[in-house]
């Protein structure tokens, strides 16, 4: 949002006007705000049809649908359902006065035949946008909201599945987004997966800002996790997911190259950005991935997101999935080939293109290694529970041992 003129974020303005030498000024917003610019853009090219000329009319029109599109988004709603909804109950419940209303099953286009939206918002507002927001205002909508099979699917759409997995506060899905607690730094880290969005890549949740319980909405990536099973299922081992991994770090590093966090930004992993380095995902192990039909698609969990090298993040990569952690945890996880482990990490690396030695990416994985130990001590020293019971379990002595046994890795 550009504060003087007070709007929205539309395309890649900030890039433009980055590309021009000069700083924008954004500010991520919260549920309240963000939910009043949708409402008032919505008024604002509703208004601009009103008054254009037919000619203008189509172009006009696809804004105010690209508006509409936003708020379903915003609201973790899937296009196709408002459009299935549209289709099923518009025309009995709001009957057309002819050349007074409009015939929504008519006048849409089949979900499928619309283009992607040209600009996403930033934040939303969850839950409470639901029950009052922008969609509900006529009185026949109300009529039908009452109606007990609307009803009921309401009460579904907002039922909450703990998902499995995670160990430091875990995630809930409800309809097609995920809930997770929030804190200091996720209006970064959206602001981050915001960028994201923007630029094209989909390999991460999308951000939908807050709801009324002040957790962090996302979109649900949808596909098979490892969540609590041990040992991990096969595609965790095998050599084309290397690939996989090698390849997204590639396009996540790419995608993240232009973006300038917001200053004064902080990290739950610490640091600073300056130019030169990117914001890393820092926790891309398998534990954090949605592996969907036989592709990866991408990472979840980026509260540890922040300020890093590219090869500081791959080192994190490499040492989850080729994988580089001490025998005895990776054996408790499924892997056994041993011998492979530098042939793998050669391959990991040739894929993302890196151009140094081994030598020298392994001293950087144990410096991370080493990062990663001290994170995990500080933490459970600050009182953080989840990092408290991670070094009674004995995670720390873990990354030790794997840091004996890196020494020794053949380079
Ligand atoms: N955006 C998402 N899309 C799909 N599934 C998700 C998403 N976010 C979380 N999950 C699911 O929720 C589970 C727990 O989530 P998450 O990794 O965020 O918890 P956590 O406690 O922060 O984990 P960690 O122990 O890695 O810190 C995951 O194993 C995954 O199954
Ligand atoms: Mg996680």
């Amino acid at each position: 949002m550009k504060i003087p003129y007070n709007k929205l974020v539309r395309d890649r303005i900030p890039e433009i006007i980055r590309s021009t030498g000069q700083q924008p000024v954004t500010r991520v917003l919260n549920q309240g705000d963000y939910q009043a610019a949708l409402l008032k853009k919505l008024a604002e090219e509703a208004r601009e049809a009103r008054q254009a000329p037919v000619e203008e009319l189509p172009a006009e029109l696809a804004d105010v649908l690209e508006v509409l599109r936003a708020i379903a988004n915003a609201h973790g709603l899937a296009w196709d359902q408002v459009v299935a909804t549209a289709v099923r109950s518009g025309p009995t419940e709001e009957p057309s006065t002819a050349g007074s209303s409009l015939n929504t099953s008519k006048n849409f286009p089949a979900a499928s035949t619309l283009a992607a939206p040209a600009w996403q918002p930033k934040p939303v507002a969850a839950e409470r946008g639901r029950e009052r927001g922008c969609c509900g205002g006529s009185r026949q909508r109300r009529a039908r909201a009452a109606r007990p099979e609307r009803q009921s699917a309401k009460r579904r759409d907002m039922t909450e599945e703990q998902l499995d997995g995670g160990n430091t506060g875990g995630a809930v899905r409800a309809g097609n987004t995920v809930r997770r607690a929030a804190g200091p730094w996720t209006p970064q880290v959206h602001a981050l997966l915001a960028h994201l969005t923007e630029g094209g890549f989909t390999g991460a949740p999308r951000p939908l800002g807050f709801d009324e319980q002040g957790r962090e909405v996302l979109t649900f990536l949808e596909g098979e996790t490892v969540g609590s099973r041990k040992p991990w299922p096969a595609w965790v081992h095998a050599d084309d997911t290397l690939d996989q991994v090698a390849r997204w770090m590639r396009a996540y590093h790419r995608a993240v190259a232009d973006f300038v966090p917001p200053p004064g930004a902080v990290w739950r992993g610490k640091g600073t950005w300056s130019p030169g380095l990117i914001i890393g995902h820092n926790d891309t192990g398998p534990y954090n991935a949605a592996w969907h039909h036989g592709t990866l698609a991408g990472f979840f969990d980026w509260d540890f997101a922040g300020p890093a090298t590219p090869e500081w993040d791959l080192a994190y990569a490499a040492f989850s999935w080729v994988p580089l952690h001490a025998r005895h945890v990776v054996a408790a996880e499924g892997f056994t080939g041993f011998a492979a482990r530098p042939r793998r990490l050669h391959q990991l690396l040739r894929t993302y293109g890196w151009t140094g030695t081994m030598a020298e990416f392994l001293q950087v994985i144990q410096e991370r290694v080493k990062v990663h130990a001290d994170g995990i001590r500080d933490l459970a020293a600050a009182g953080h529970q989840a990092f408290e019971q991670l070094l009674r379990q004995g995670a720390v002595d873990d990354l030790d041992q794997a840091l004996a046994e890196l020494a020794t890795f053949p380079r």
